[in-house]
């Protein structure tokens, strides 16, 4: 049995020939950590920690995934480190932070050639959850079509990512693992590229943001609205995409680095994102996927509305 994971990229061959009567049900791990550094006037760094889960079906209908989040936790706490990549411990008080806690409902996500194509959501979705919903589910485009490509390949390519569309240098390796694996889950993961088992492939996305046909200078969680008068100023410093793929693990994220400054306050904070999807299991579903409640499309692209209103003036 073969099952499609992402859309025109990844699929699971199951060495045992079962079928499973409502398809597979993939389970992705989701944790995206935010470390904010302010320039002065404070010692330390603000942390906020999101883990929660992705669960997708693929659709029967072609190129789309049905999926919904599960079980998501946010913290927010003050550390000592300055180090964004160091996991620091709280200082103080862990304060839960349920508004970026992503809501259980459905949507779907359609793919093309390079990627992610569009959303279907709920038309009542806010658009701060919308644009969270956008940022993790970007971590399931390639950003570029790569079959075929050979075992070490550099190229650069305009890439649509939640963030715009921005010229983007592409490292792929192929390389043996050097690692032997704990557990074999039962299937083999293939890209579209092709992968021999004991393999392992690494694909880096940096872009080049100063090379963007458009380009939206988001942080997780922002309720800016890109379209009105705001009194914060952003800018995107760095965006980096790291995909890791062997025979079992998928596992896709990006690190960004954010200034932002209010008019009013001369104070310049620097924000360090990282976001990471990881395939955690591929089961049979107990049902077919619900159907998105009141859809609508939407496009991936951060601050954009749903893609009727993305073409008016309101
Ligand atoms: C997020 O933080 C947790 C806890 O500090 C750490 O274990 C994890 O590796 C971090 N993940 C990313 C994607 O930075
Ligand atoms: C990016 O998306 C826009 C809008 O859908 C489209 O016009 C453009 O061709 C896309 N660019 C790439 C490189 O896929
Ligand atoms: C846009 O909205 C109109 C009615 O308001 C609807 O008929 C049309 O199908 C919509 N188009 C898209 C692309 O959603």
């Amino acid at each position: 049995m073969n099952v499609v994971v992402i859309p025109f990229f990844l699929a699971a061959h199951f060495t045992a020939d079962e079928t499973w009567a409502h398809g597979p049900e993939y389970t992705f791990q989701v944790q995206v950590n935010c470390t904010a550094i302010p320039e002065e006037g404070f010692y330390g760094s603000v942390r906020l920690n999101l883990e929660s889960k992705l669960i997708c079906q693929p659709l029967k209908s072609g190129h789309s995934l049905s999926c919904h989040f599960e079980d998501s936790k946010a913290n927010s706490f003050v550390a000592d480190s300055l180090d964004p990549s160091d996991p620091a411990a709280p200082a103080g008080q862990v304060n839960r932070q349920p508004a970026y806690e992503i809501n259980e409902d459905q949507f779907e996500i359609k793919f093309n050639k390079r990627g992610l194509d569009d959303l279907v959501v709920n038309e009542n979705i806010q658009p701060r959850e919308l644009d969270m919903i956008r940022m993790i589910v970007g971590q399931l485009s390639l950003g570029a079509t790569l079959d075929g490509v050979g075992n070490d390949v550099t190229f650069d390519t305009m890439e649509n990512f939640t963030q715009g569309e921005c010229y983007t240098t592409f490292k792929v390796n192929k390389k043996p693992m050097g690692r032997s694996l704990y557990t074999k889950p039962g299937y083999a993961l293939r890209p579209v590229f092709g992968l021999k088992d004991g393999k392992l492939v690494q694909i880096r996305k940096i872009r080049n943001l100063r090379m963007c046909a458009h380009k939206v200078p988001y942080f997780f969680g922002s309720a800016e609205s890109f379209r009105e008068e705001s009194d914060i100023i952003s800018d995107v410093s760095l965006s980096d995409g790291h995909i890791i793929i062997t025979s079992s693990e998928f596992i896709s994220g990006t690190s960004n680095v954010i200034t932002t400054s209010k008019v009013t306050e001369a104070v310049v904070t620097t924000l360090y994102e990282n976001v990471r999807l990881r395939l955690e299991s591929i089961q049979p579903a107990e049902s077919e996927p619900p159907t998105v409640k009141e859809a609508e499309p939407a496009s991936i692209f951060i601050g954009r509305w749903l893609i009727n209103d993305s073409e008016e003036d309101d």
